[in-house]
């Protein structure tokens, strides 16, 4: 069996509390994207994340976008080697509600073996990991096994709107051989996971208008058009009894599973009411005839993310709200594309719209839907590596969220994408109280430094 490299083992250990030290100054800048008053704090999470790759010895940087910057760092020493591209992002999701946190968001605080703070496993922590991993070896023998390239992006969180523009325009500075991606989570703790799927998203707001504003409910109401009672019937029509998504189309693209894909789904450790329990839900449901995994990984959903509309403040005021706004996102899975899913539901929604209402819907961000059969050199070799930093083999799952750049660097650079991830269920990601186990991260940069190793003896 692989183990890892007792001089990168070495090295990681003698230096840990720096390292931990570091990971703390990263986590505590905090790069919101999705909020302009965070723009100079972004900015300064990519000049930081600039200079822990020159630190680590390698060339980078920064890329100016219509959004947030894009960091690229390279080290090309290995003639001969395979290239690899190692993504990741550096923005995070809003802290809010601040609140709720145990300790505050951006203030890095360890208890019970876990970092806790915003963005420590979404996705700072797993990019920053990939960066030591790169620094053990460059620090030790002065050289990588392989060519590296490392993409670090702040626009991850709304969308990554930037991102697919760039690759396209920089196609042959990051051509490459293999894709790695460290932001998704492991299984169960102790079992290292290799993703095979993600699911695309498509993320509207619908606006409902009736009266010119807010009108009294008794002199008006009956008679005018509630855009509340309106919008909510119009949710109603998404699904049918059983859970199926009503939008007439909206399955035609999902293309069916491979059978052995659902069978080695059920091989997985996976417990039903424990799930239910983490959740905090009385109950479980979801479309009639699939497990919860298979609603998880392997099928489309649309949900309402939030809800707004006249009076919602103590007591009771008697008012007929002027209007009303639902979040709506659908997420998607093979063949299904945001384009398709956006008409499909545009016209359904004004197809069911009562009279007496106006409805607007808005397309706000949207990414495709992926999945692979893995094999090759580039998993052989991560399946090699984390079972040497985590004592045993890879399994391999789906995933319910989406990472949108995924479909983009396969097409566009021709090369498979391995996802490999190190946080774990229950972490709290775009939560109050995110955590990344510490434990992981340990491994993580043991199972990443291991790889290169590996890839490199692989093809050689
Ligand atoms: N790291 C997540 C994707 C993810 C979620 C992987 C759960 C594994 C488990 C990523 O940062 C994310 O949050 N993606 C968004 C996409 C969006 C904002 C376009 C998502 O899935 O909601
Ligand atoms: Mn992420
Ligand atoms: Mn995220």
């Amino acid at each position: 069996m692989t183990s890892v490299p007792s001089d990168l083992d070495d090295y990681l250990a003698a230096h840990d509390e720096r390292i931990c030290r570091e990971l703390f100054d990263f986590l505590r800048i905090p790069s919101v994207s999705a909020r302009s008053e965070h723009d100079a704090d972004t900015a300064r999470a990519a000049s930081w994340v600039a200079q822990s790759l020159k630190d680590a010895g390698l060339a980078a940087t920064i890329h100016a976008t219509p959004g947030h910057p894009v960091v690229v760092g390279e080290w090309r020493g290995a003639k001969g080697a395979p290239t690899v591209l190692v993504y990741g992002h550096y923005d995070v999701q809003p802290a809010e509600p601040l609140e709720l946190w145990t300790t505050p968001a951006f203030e890095p605080t360890i208890r019970d073996g876990r970092v806790y703070a915003r963005g420590a496993v979404d996705d700072k922590g797993q990019l920053f990991l990939h960066v030591k991993a790169l620094e053990a070896h460059l620090k030790t023998r002065g050289k990588l096994p392989v060519n590296v390239i490392v993409l670090a992006e702040g626009e991850e969180e709304v969308g990554s709107a930037n991102l697919e523009a760039f690759v396209e325009m920089h196609a042959n500075e990051l051509a490459c051989d293999g894709v790695v991606i460290s932001d998704s989570s492991m299984f169960a703790p102790g079992l290292p996971s290799v993703l095979s799927s993600l699911r695309g998203l498509a993320y509207f707001q619908i606006d409902v208008a009736g009266p010119a504003q807010d009108l009294h409910s008794g002199s008006y109401g009956g008679a005018v058009v509630n855009p509340a009672m309106a919008l909510a019937r119009m949710l109603a029509t998404l699904h049918d009894d059983h859970g199926h998504i009503a939008i007439p189309g909206f399955y035609d693209a999902a293309r069916e599973w491979p059978a052995h894909v659902l069978e080695q789904m059920k091989g997985l450790p996976f417990d039903e009411e424990q799930f239910r329990q983490e959740t905090g839900a009385p109950a479980l449901g979801g479309e009639d005839g699939y497990s919860v995994l298979e609603r998880l990984w392997t099928r489309p959903t649309c949900e309402v993310n939030g809800l707004l509309s006249g009076y919602t403040g103590e007591g009771a005021k008697t008012v007929l709200p002027s209007k009303a706004m639902a979040k709506v996102s659908c997420r998607l899975v093979p063949d299904q594309t945001p384009e398709a899913i956006e008409r499909l539901m545009d016209a359904h929604l004004q197809r069911v719209a009562p009279g007496g209402v106006s409805v607007k819907v808005m397309h706000l961000h949207g990414g495709r839907p992926w999945r692979a059969d893995l094999g090759g050199p580039l998993f052989d070799a991560a399946r090699r590596a984390l079972s040497a930093a985590f004592g045993r083999d890879p399994v391999i799952t789906g995933e319910g969220g989406s990472i949108p750049v995924v479909g983009d660097f396969e097409r566009i650079l021709q090369a498979p994408v391995l996802l490999v991830g190190f946080g774990l269920p229950g972490e709290s990601a775009h939560a109050p109280d995110e955590w990344l186990s510490m434990d992981n991260f340990t491994k993580g940069m043991r199972a990443i430094a291991t790889l290169w190793d590996e890839l490199s003896a692989a093809s050689s």
